[in-house]
């Protein structure tokens, strides 16, 4: 392990179109040619690590500088992606020693007090302490039966269908101001706007090009976007049996939101909605006339995981006071494992090392699960995974560590 250890390096941009197709080989992917013919802008080379085995890359992996909205706050959070070893070089701790090293990293850098990732298989984390912090929807549903209740507001405004450019300079603004309301959400800068509205035609899957919507007030002021492909089919008796696959709807205001959702939901020739990235807690759910008829099947989405557990809980806010010594327990991160006293509230907190008695004790992957507020540490504990020393700490920590937005992260890296 050692071995691998000594052998990692970062990636450069002469290595780039070897190191990219090293990645889509392992995900047995055939790698769009946009993504291995030039270093996308929003790589970061210098912070990849890689593993040659002469001129042949055997293992990936890359970090992202993103902001991360936390309870309360946004902190900087390093994107872990391109993960991968060469089935060559699989289950011979070649991903332990990329951890192991990338973590070592960021705690020696210390710009990013938390880890974020998506996993491909939930197996893979949860030994490096990542656990699922946020969670997908993957909402579906039948549009016929997906009407608005009668007495929603739908206010003064309208949508308008708008093209990519327009969409953007409306889209950029109303997003920086509604993501830092919902932990789990990232900033987005402008390349990864570009990432994220780049529309190519090999990977549409039988879906149309994106299709974009804007509510606009009376007074021209936009108060919301949608974004949303068309998957078109018929039924072998010609009935209309297309799909909406909704990939955002971000408003300012709830008629804006009720109004964009109308339109989504009433296209022509659709009969069934999708919106695998919405919240599991979306707003939706409870706009409906029939809201079981929204049907939702959620996975892990953002996986979270405390580079330094101090910084880290000193930076997000806690809704009801804790004063609290949470002993962790870190086997991969030495530097985390021992008694942190916490003391948070609505305006602020402060986490330092103690040698005082502990009033709970847990492993850092379930603070990393209950970290954005989503998950109850109750309901942690009832999984064995917390364990309460002094008698009401479970209560104390749990209603402090909840917070009133679901996390949700829609931003897949
Ligand atoms: C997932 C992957 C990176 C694992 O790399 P690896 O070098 O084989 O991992 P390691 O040898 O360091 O394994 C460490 C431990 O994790 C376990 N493990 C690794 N991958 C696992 C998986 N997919 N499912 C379950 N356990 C897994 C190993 O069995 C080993 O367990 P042990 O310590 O009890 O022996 C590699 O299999 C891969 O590239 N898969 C395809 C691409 C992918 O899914 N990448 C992840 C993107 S998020």
């Amino acid at each position: 392990m050692t071995d691998f250890a000594d052998r990692l390096r970062p990636a450069t941009a002469e290595d780039w179109p070897t190191f990219s197709r090293a990645l889509f080989t392992a995900f047995a992917e055939e790698p769009p040619a946009s993504f291995v013919d030039a270093v996308p802008a929003h790589a970061e080379l210098d912070r990849s690590l890689g593993l040659w085995d002469g001129d042949r890359v055997v293992a990936t992996s890359g970090v992202y500088s993103r902001e991360l909205t936390v309870p309360g706050g946004v902190v900087p959070c390093a994107g872990v992606t391109w993960v991968s070893v060469a089935p060559s070089h699989r289950r011979q701790g070649v991903l332990t020693a990329l951890m192991r090293r990338q973590l070592t990293e960021l705690h020696e850098q210390g710009r990013e007090p938390v880890a974020a990732l998506w996993a491909s298989e939930s197996s893979i984390y949860g030994r490096f302490g990542y656990a699922p912090a946020t969670w997908r929807g993957n909402l579906s549903g039948d549009v016929a039966r997906l009407a608005l209740r009668p007495n929603v507001d739908l206010g003064e405004g309208r949508v308008e269908q708008v093209g990519v450019d327009e969409f953007r300079a409306a889209a950029v603004g109303l997003h920086d101001r509604v993501r830092r309301s919902v932990p789990g959400n990232l900033a987005r800068d402008a390349r990864w706007w570009d990432r994220g509205l780049d529309d190519d035609p090999a990977q549409r899957h039988g879906a149309s090009e994106r299709r974009f919507l804007r509510h606009v007030e009376p007074d021209g002021s936009v108060t919301g976007y949608a974004a949303y492909r068309v998957r078109s089919a018929w039924t072998d008796d010609g009935q209309p049996d297309g799909t909406v696959v909704v990939e955002e709807v971000r408003a300012l205001t709830t008629p804006a939101y009720a109004v964009l959702w109308r339109f989504l939901l009433s296209l022509d020739l659709v009969r069934t909605v999708r919106a695998p990235t919405a919240s599991p807690d979306d707003p939706l759910r409870h706009l409906l006339a029939e809201p079981r008829a929204l049907r939702s099947q959620p996975y892990d989405a953002l996986w979270v995981r405390l580079v330094d557990v101090g910084r880290a809980l000193a930076a997000r806010r806690y809704p009801a006071r804790v004063n609290l010594v949470l002993e962790v327990r870190d086997r991969f991160c030495p530097w985390n494992d021992g008694r942190w006293a916490l003391v948070g509230h609505p305006a602020g907190a402060f986490c330092s090392q103690t040698d005082a008695d502990p009033d709970l004790v847990l492993d850092v992957e379930a603070l990393g699960a209950t970290y954005l507020g989503g998950v109850s540490l109750a309901t942690l504990q009832a999984a064995g995974r917390v364990t309460e020393v002094s008698p009401g700490a479970v209560t104390q920590a749990g209603t402090a560590f909840r917070w009133p937005v679901t996390p949700w992260c829609p931003d897949e890296f």
